[in-house]
């Protein structure tokens, strides 16, 4: 299928000399381009949420290893990987909770450390070539999570998952995205996704920019839908998904779940292996990060309620492996996913 006309929005370009990031942060008002030159800027572009959405800063990541390889004289890439050790160090810690960083930085150091002489064309590549098969692994889990759905499906997805978040097309907005294409889907409703408001900021504009109507509720109306029997399937990405299958994923995604497990709404969680982590066991065992009060206090800059005494913000939550239906990944469908089936289908999770 060609989805040219459903999938427009790119955020991260490399330039020749510099990552281009679409800073996510003046979205939807402002289109501003960040020019990102050293693995520091990387770094700094992901940790204040400029580029955000697991396979985005995962990407992000792999571009940051290059600046910092093509910033160093070495005749070999092992001797480039010795220089700039403590930057990709430094780069992989920009934020916690979404493995997909960590493991893109992983793999550019493995692929550094066996090139030769020519290894200041070849990093490009191997960054090149970490966002082709995230690109190619959405279209693949669009076409398997839209099949998996009720004909006039009409569906609910959380934070923002789509082209913004990824190299292009999307997790579950993907398969939303693929949906729509097939005429499979009839109604698309996307949550706002407190505080950050990633839904109503990015997922709304992403899809207003290729043509897809969307209708926005507050995070807390999701379980009134439901009860409506509004509501076909939950749709949602994953940070991490374990090897119980336990799914870390933004602030608000288990409550969807726990409400559509109770009402008898499907759950689908999308993600590319890159998102699978089988080293870590389950869901308590993920660091959950931490961003500032000011993000629940203020919007837009403007203070917007009394002052708190104390504010609480972690920004993902764990969903457990039995709230969820379907898990697509680029291999193909889990159904109610678990232990075994993961270590079936994902060890050993070889592709570094
Ligand atoms: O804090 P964010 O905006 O980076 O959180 C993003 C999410 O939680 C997404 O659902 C997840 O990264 C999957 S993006 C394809």
């Amino acid at each position: 299928m060609n989805f040219e006309h459903v999938d427009r929005v790119r955020p991260l370009l490399w330039q020749g000399d510099h990552l281009s990031v679409l800073d996510q942060r003046e979205l939807p008002h402002r289109q501003i381009h960040l020019a990102c030159r050293t693995s520091a800027d990387v770094a700094q572009a992901i940790h204040v949420l400029a580029v955000r959405g697991a396979p985005a800063i995962g990407i992000a990541g792999a571009y940051g290893v290059v600046l910092a390889a093509h910033s160093v004289q070495a005749s070999t890439g092992a001797e480039a990987l010795q220089r700039i050790d403590a930057e990709l160090h430094a780069l992989a810690l920009a934020r916690p909770t979404a493995v997909n960083l960590h493991w893109a930085v992983q793999r550019m150091r493995n692929a550094l450390a066996a090139m030769g002489t020519d290894w200041r064309d070849a990093v490009l590549l191997a960054a090149q070539a970490i966002q082709q098969e995230d690109l190619a692994a959405n279209h693949r889990m669009g076409h398997l999570g839209a099949e998996c759905l009720p004909e006039g499906a009409r569906v609910l997805t959380h934070c923002n998952t789509g082209s913004l978040a990824t190299a292009g097309f999307g997790t579950a907005l993907g398969v939303i995205r693929a949906g729509i294409a097939a005429g499979r889907i009839a109604k698309v409703y996307a949550s706002e996704t407190r505080p950050w408001l990633q839904g109503s900021r990015l997922t709304i504009w992403e899809l207003l920019q290729d043509g897809i109507p969307a209708t926005l509720i507050v995070d807390s109306a999701s379980a009134y839908l439901m009860q409506q029997g509004l509501v076909d399937a939950v749709i949602v990405g994953a940070d991490r998904i374990c090897a119980n299958g336990d799914v870390a994923n933004k602030i608000g995604t288990f409550a969807h779940a726990l409400a559509a497990r109770n009402l008898g709404v499907k759950v689908m969680v999308v993600a590319p292996s890159t998102t699978v982590d089988m080293g870590t066991a389950k869901g308590a065992d993920i660091e959950i990060e931490q961003r500032p009060g000011t993000e629940l206090t203020h919007i837009g800059g403007i203070e917007v309620g009394a002052k708190a005494a104390a504010v609480y913000n972690p920004v993902f939550d764990i969903t457990p492996a039995a709230c969820i239906d379907f898990l697509v990944t680029e291999r193909g469908v889990i159904t109610a996913p678990d232990s075994a089936k993961m270590t079936a289908f994902f060890s050993p999770l070889s592709s570094l």
